[in-house]
């Protein structure tokens, strides 16, 4: 990595579905509404979701002629040996170089990971600066942190995912010198009040502690986070002239949570750049 180095933020959990990709996306383009040069690197190149989003993002930019900020992309491709050792090693070198020519031209450089447990994933982990590991708020989502007595609600054991991300961290420790600041946000959560959800806000600042997370708040769910994929655009973009979508209450409280999570991540040079948003 060069002496400018990116931070480097990984977004990860190895359930799908989480929201990871919406999350990547939103934070990768607040982040270019501060000004920041931003790189994203999306790992999950079967679906391509966050390469899909940025590429419709670029169509809709080239058909409307309204400037948006755009990010770099990279998709790391798999590698075509089948020596499954030989494809781990390919697929590595592929990363670093990428990600090394990307915080060298980037402010921040978001990485996209897939809901699975892949070699490639684990190696982003032990890179990131800040993981963010937004779950669904259920109880089974949560099993990958911790699993609970389903009596006494006590934390029993850490879950698949919390393990790694320990072993990740220590890994992380002995090459790179440094630790992660490791968040995770509740995603998709619903407006209404149920025990599931009582329950998630009882037991999760309680995990926080042992498991060594820090909790913070994620994304409601919204209809217009699903709505925008296709024109690659995102809620903060709402509010830009040029893009004739109505911005109603509901955008407004989605800008606001994006806006917070930004502010909960205590990003290098973000808080005084918020407002610019
Ligand atoms: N806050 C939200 N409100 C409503 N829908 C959402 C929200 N966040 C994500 N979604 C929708 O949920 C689905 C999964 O989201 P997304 O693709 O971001 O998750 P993911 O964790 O990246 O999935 P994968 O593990 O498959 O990569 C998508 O259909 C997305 O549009
Ligand atoms: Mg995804």
């Amino acid at each position: 990595m060069s002496a400018h180095s990116a931070h480097i933020i990984v977004i990860g959990n190895e359930k799908g579905g989480s929201g990871k990709t919406t999350v990547a996306m939103h934070l990768a383009v607040g982040l270019l509404r501060m000004g920041f040069k931003v790189g994203c690197l999306d790992l999950d190149y079967r679906q391509q979701s966050l390469g899909r989003y940025c590429a419709n993002r670029k169509a809709w930019v080239e058909r409307t002629r309204v400037p948006l900020p755009m990010p770099q992309l990279t998709v790391i491709m798999p590698s075509s040996s089948d020596l499954k050792s030989q494809a781990i090693v390919e697929e590595r070198a592929s990363f670093d170089a990428e990600l090394a020519r990307m915080a060298s031209e980037c402010d921040f450089v978001v990485i996209d990971c897939p809901g699975s447990d892949v070699p490639l994933s684990r190696h982003a982990h032990t890179y990131a600066d800040t993981l963010i590991t937004p779950i669904n708020d259920s109880l089974l989502d949560l099993d990958l942190l911790g699993q609970l007595d389903p009596m006494t609600w006590e934390l029993k054991r850490a879950g698949i995912y919390s393990g790694l991300v320990w072993e990740l961290r220590q890994q992380r420790r002995k090459t790179h010198k440094s630790g992660i600041d490791w968040l995770v946000t509740r995603s998709r959560l619903s407006a209404l009040a149920d025990r599931n959800k009582q329950k998630m806000a009882e037991v999760l600042p309680k995990m926080q502690r042992v498991l060594g997370f820090r909790l913070a708040e994620g994304f409601g769910e919204r209809v217009i986070y699903r709505y925008l994929f296709l024109w690659g655009l995102t809620v903060l973009d709402l509010a830009q002239s040029g893009i004739d979508l109505e911005l109603t209450k509901s955008h407004q409280s989605a800008r606001a949570e994006v806006m917070s999570l930004l502010g909960n991540l205590w990003l290098p040079r973000v808080t005084e750049r918020l407002e610019r948003i």
